[in-house]
């Protein structure tokens, strides 16, 4: 772990400013800290290249140091120097999501230092799609190593105002693209070994990987919490995206008026007690708590409205000082996986099951 700093000027611009593009590329190229947004989550951009600048990531997020980078590019050629062999199956997943919410993993090239893959002998790589990212990665000329723009443990910022409040001090610039598309982080695939293994569920889904390159298989650690198991991208392995409350899931197939009910008994057993209460619930339920509290997620059929929401959701359990929150599982849409991966982690793995 480094020092924190906390005292530099952090210059906050927009990402319609032309100008100010052009001063975020010169911090960059400076070896200085730039936080962008991307159609995920917002990300916390230095040059990959420079493992000075890598490192002041690490200083500025709180983050351990064996947790890895992800390189940013944005031109497909930039793999072929960043990556020592690209694999068929990379090739045409390169060809169907870039730029997207898709990080490859490839061993690395000498180039890249150890300072932004941990030490790994792999190096993550992804092209983001959105405008302001792609802008900054061209303009400046350098491939930006980013991870997302929060302190390490806290849900990855879908506004700048999230990067404000984790960030400010300790970086040289926030570019505001106001909130981000996606809102959850995008889907890793490690291309180094026989069979493609997805190490982090996201917007792209096993099934649409897929449709493109056959058999894909999904690293163990993430579907089974078990702490033996070793999580093959090293950040899955710490507690991330937690509200200092305790999270419950509560789940019940699909019988919704069983996990209310549930919901609500919990609910006024704690009010009872004094404690400040949260529920975090799909649209159609939410007018059937009785909490001070109902924080509305999204709608349950519709993954995306859920995904861009959650992490300003679990944000705001903080800023109201809910002390426990209870949450509708939120898997019965075509990103389930990916969101319950988030929510799970959030919840310490606290689920009720009600039948
Ligand atoms: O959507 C995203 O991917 C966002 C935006 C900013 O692009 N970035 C992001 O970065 O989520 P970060 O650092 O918060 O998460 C990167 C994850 C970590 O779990 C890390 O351990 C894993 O990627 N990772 C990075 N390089 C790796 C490698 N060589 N092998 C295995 N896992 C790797
Ligand atoms: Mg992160």
């Amino acid at each position: 772990m480094y020092t924190q700093i906390n005292n530099l000027n952090t210059e906050i611009v927009s990402g319609d400013d032309a100008l100010a593009i052009a001063r975020a590329s010169d911090i960059l190229r400076q070896g200085g800290l730039v936080a962008f947004p991307t159609e995920t989550v917002y990300g916390l951009g230095a040059d990959a290249l420079n493992s000075d600048a890598s490192a002041k990531i690490y200083a500025a997020k709180g983050r351990p140091s064996d947790n890895p980078l992800i390189v940013h590019i944005a031109d497909t050629k930039a793999v072929y120097e960043l990556a020592e062999s690209v694999p068929e199956k990379a090739v045409m997943l390169m060809e169907a999501f870039w730029p997207g919410p898709l990080t490859v993993i490839l061993n690395k090239k000498n180039i890249v230092p150890d300072g932004t893959t941990g030490g790994l002998d792999t190096v993550a790589i992804r092209m983001p799609s959105h405008p302001v990212a792609m802008k900054l990665i061209k303009e400046s000329g350098v491939y930006i190593a980013a991870p997302s723009a929060n302190t390490s443990g806290r849900p990855s910022p879908t506004l700048a105002e999230h990067v404000i409040e984790d960030m400010n001090g300790r970086i040289d610039m926030i570019i505001d693209g106001g909130a981000v598309g996606i809102g959850i982080e995008s889907t890793i695939v490690d291309l180094t070994g026989e069979i493609p293994t997805i190490l982090r569920p996201g917007y792209i889904t096993g099934k649409m990987l897929e449709e493109i390159i056959g058999d894909v298989s999904i690293d163990r650690a993430i579907i089974e919490p078990d702490p033996n198991l070793r999580p093959k991208a090293p950040g899955m392995k710490y507690t991330h995206y937690a509200p200092k409350g305790e999270v419950t899931i509560v789940e019940s197939g699909q019988n919704d008026k069983k996990v209310i009910d549930k919901i609500n008994s919990l609910i006024a057993e704690k009010t009872a007690q004094g404690f400040k209460t949260a529920v975090i619930a799909t649209k159609n339920n939410a007018p059937y708590y009785n909490c001070d509290n109902v924080l509305i997620v999204g709608e349950a059929d519709k993954g995306v409205t859920i995904s861009a929401n959650l992490y300003a959701i679990l944000r705001k359990c903080d800023t109201i000082g809910a002390e426990y929150i209870y949450s509708e599982a939120l898997n019965q849409n075509e990103l389930g996986g990916a969101i319950m991966n988030r929510l799970l982690k959030a919840a310490g793995h606290r689920v009720i099951k009600v039948h």
